[in-house]
């Protein structure tokens, strides 16, 4: 896709973050933007951010990991605007601790943010714009966890290896039709946005239950310290709206923004070619 002007772009979690810079850069190319988000009071900023950008835009309270609430969200788009052209299936959140420890409900929450609300939004979204038979694109925002591993946050890297093969799964099927819909990854490195606060905008069903054992542990404590550290010191978010549109015009399917994690990659899958063993010491 190279023209933007009056297309819709959907962008879910879109009130913070990666999702908010992609919002942003969909409105200075004039499209109509539709912001989905479960953060009340964060689409309320975005509603007179926009106001005062005199975008054509419409704010969207719902919960990705609902699959009805896609629904609502494709039927509100569909309503208001007629068709949508960029879907941006990006809300996520991170949950640090090993599977063990981790009550099985936060387990849950992670599984339905990171992974089923990407299957949920190309469940809903794909046939809508197949329908439309006009150049359709998906971004679906993992991660560079999902290209390789680390020890300590085993769900997160679960659900976003689970994207990338669904991802490109999905990617094989639209080109063997033939699909006007092209497809992207975007598998970013730590960026500065507000990730670590994620446990703020749970959904109801998923409130942390401060009892259970875990979230009185040095694991938990550590690892909102590490979550915190490795966001605020990640790349400013200024560049990524810009760079994520300028990979659908160029129609590139996986989109990286930290080049130095990439010999990292390439060990990985040479390790897994010569079948050799993963160590712990790989990454120090
Ligand atoms: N920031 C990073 O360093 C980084 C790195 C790699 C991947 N990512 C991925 O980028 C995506 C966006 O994260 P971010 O860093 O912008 O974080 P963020 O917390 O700043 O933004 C995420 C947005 O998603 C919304 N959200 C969360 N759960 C939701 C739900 N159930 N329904 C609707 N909206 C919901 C939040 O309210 C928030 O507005 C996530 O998928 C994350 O895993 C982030």
């Amino acid at each position: 896709m190279k023209e933007f002007k009056g297309k819709v772009a959907v962008v879910t979690g879109g009130a913070n973050g990666i999702g908010h810079a992609l919002a942003q850069e969909a409105a200075k190319r004039e499209m109509k933007v539709v912001i989905a988000d479960i953060d009340k009071e964060g689409l309320d900023r975005v509603e007179s951010e926009f106001k005062g950008l005199n975008a054509d835009f419409m704010t969207v309270y719902m919960d990705v990991t609902e699959y009805s609430d896609m629904e609502m969200l494709a039927k509100k788009t569909i309503d208001k605007y007629g068709q949508v052209d960029i879907l941006f299936n990006n809300a996520g959140v991170v949950v640090p601790g090993s599977i063990w420890e981790l009550p099985l409900n936060d387990i849950d929450y992670i599984m339905q943010s990171n992974l089923y609300s990407i299957l949920y939004g190309l469940k809903v979204f794909v046939p809508i714009m197949e329908k439309q038979d006009t150049d359709c694109h998906i971004v679906n925002t993992a991660s560079v966890a999902g290209l390789l591993s680390t020890a300590g946050m085993p769900t997160y890297h679960m659900t976003k290896f689970g994207n990338i093969g669904l991802s490109e799964s999905i990617n094989y099927q639209l080109q063997e039709k033939g699909s006007k819909i092209k497809m992207s990854v975007f598998c970013p490195g730590f960026i500065q946005t507000d990730l670590h606060h994620c446990d703020d905008r749970r959904p109801e069903k998923f409130k942390i239950d401060w009892e259970d054992p875990y979230y009185q542990s040095e694991e938990y404590k550590n690892g909102l310290k590490r979550a915190h550290h490795v966001i605020t010191t990640g790349i400013p978010i200024d560049s990524v709206g810009m760079s994520v549109f300028q990979a659908i015009e160029d129609e590139q399917f996986y989109i990286l923004t930290h080049p130095q994690y990439l010999p990292i990659i390439g060990m990985r899958v040479k390790n897994v070619l010569d079948m050799k063993n993963p160590d712990v010491n790989f990454f120090k």
